[in-house]
């Protein structure tokens, strides 16, 4: 072939082959999703990503709530490794769990939260199935509200309250609205406009109250206060949705901390609980929580769980085993429990006295700000009052991470780290 063909022939395919990536891009571009925008990574887990980026030695990520041991590593309970290890020996197949889980399980759950001598357990009064940790039991509850509630489809929520309440009603198609409960002057809790607030709602509307250790904030009403929420919720008809994410965890007693839960179900009240097991057992990725709602008898029991079914089956059909077996390994063996319980309170404490260790730090590095709040807030989180200018300086120049509404999860505070995260709260809060 003359050369000037070979040319020609060379320029024909490079022609074609580049018409080829033309119409591909052009394919790409009239694709089915070409409309889909970028969205923001997650407000709480969005804050483990960028810190894993962060390549500082001296790092600190204080956004999700997940416990961390005083070496800052995950920890899992001497507890649920001797579960694991009585499960093993077991050797337990890999069936499908129920639609609504694990009926032991779901008994032991509702018992740790109403306690063992419950007369609504005893009366099967309650419908609990085994949810996907505290969001998927949220979900449940959400979707059987959204479907059967008898009134106004509208759930009120603590201003602020954790991120994830807001989509997951919203996502039901539930109507969002919120009442006073933090006072940003005193960083605790504002009982009166939680109560002019509530005094307000329509009746037969939702409304819903952490069971303890509120998050973001760390503000939890004392018994007496939870006395007269529970008369103004029972005066003004309104339907309580309790969201125990922390039992055990806030005070390091499983009692004390399901004080307003018991309460309210003593007052006559009928609740749907949501419960989890991610942070008390450390069993954030095996995604064990549970659902409950108390009905008005043992037939109103069996009719809900029916409904409450046949929404989890097309969601996501059953769910799963092995979080749950781990959780029911440990409440009903009597002295596997006992060190549970033993694990919890150790995890409690760890926080409670880094609380003090940060508040101490702060005033040694010089501020004199008043942060009596960090020690009198209580569970995984503290509401430090960072706005989100402080906040963002405090990761940019610090390297230590939270979320922009000034949540620092103490958790991720240790012996060896807190001086330096007072060092950097001084530096831009002074
Ligand atoms: C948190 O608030 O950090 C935790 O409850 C984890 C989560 O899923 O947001």
């Amino acid at each position: 072939m003359a050369p000037t063909a070979r040319v020609a022939l060379a320029s024909s395919s490079l022609l074609k082959s580049n018409q080829n990536v033309i119409s591909a891009v052009a394919t790409r571009a009239s694709s089915w999703w070409s409309h889909v925008e970028m969205g923001p990574p997650d407000a709480i887990l969005g804050v483990t990503e960028a810190y894993k980026r962060d390549t500082n030695p001296k790092k600190i990520n204080l956004g999700v709530g997940a416990y961390r041991d005083d070496n800052g590593k995950p920890f899992v309970l001497p507890s649920v490794r001797e579960a694991e290890d009585k499960i093993r020996a077991k050797n337990m197949d890999k069936e499908y769990a129920p639609i609504a889980g694990n009926p032991e399980y779901c008994k032991l759950s509702i018992l740790l939260a109403l306690g063992d001598n419950s007369e609504i357990v005893k009366n099967g009064l309650n419908a609990t199935l085994q949810g996907i940790s505290g969001t998927g039991s949220l979900r449940i509850g959400a979707a059987f509200l959204e479907k059967f509630f008898p009134g106004n489809k509208e759930v009120y929520l603590p201003t602020p309250s954790w991120g994830n309440h807001t989509p997951i009603f919203k996502h039901a198609g539930l109507n969002v609205k919120q009442y006073r409960y933090y006072d940003p002057k005193t960083c605790g809790f504002d009982f009166q406009g939680a109560l002019q607030d509530i005094a307000k709602i329509p009746e037969k509307s939702i409304i819903l109250f952490h069971a303890c250790a509120h998050n973001p904030t760390g503000v939890d009403p004392k018994p007496e206060q939870w006395k007269e929420i529970a008369n103004v919720v029972k005066q003004k008809k309104l339907f309580p949705f309790f969201d125990m994410a922390y039992q055990g965890f806030a005070s390091g007693d499983v009692t004390r901390d399901a004080f307003a839960v018991r309460h309210f179900v003593q007052e006559g009240h009928q609740i749907i609980l949501t419960q989890s097991y991610a942070k008390n057992m450390g069993l954030y990725g095996e995604r064990a929580g549970a659902f409950s709602l108390i009905a008005g008898s043992k037939q109103e029991a069996d009719t809900t769980m029916s409904q409450l079914k046949i929404l989890v089956r097309p969601m996501y059909s059953n769910p799963p085993i092995n979080g749950a077996r781990i959780v029911t390994e440990i409440l009903s063996d009597p002295t596997l429990k006992a060190k549970w319980l033993k694990d919890v309170k150790g995890m409690a404490d760890r926080i409670i006295s880094v609380r003090t260790q940060l508040r101490d730090n702060l005033k040694k590095e010089g501020s004199t700000r008043d942060w009596s709040h960090i020690t009198d807030q209580i569970g995984m989180f503290c509401f430090t009052g960072m706005n989100p200018q402080q906040s963002e300086r405090l990761t940019k120049e610090f390297s230590i991470y939270l979320t922009k509404d000034g949540r620092i999860s103490m958790a991720g505070v240790t012996t060896k780290n807190v001086e330096y995260l007072a060092h950097g709260i001084h530096q831009v809060t002074k």
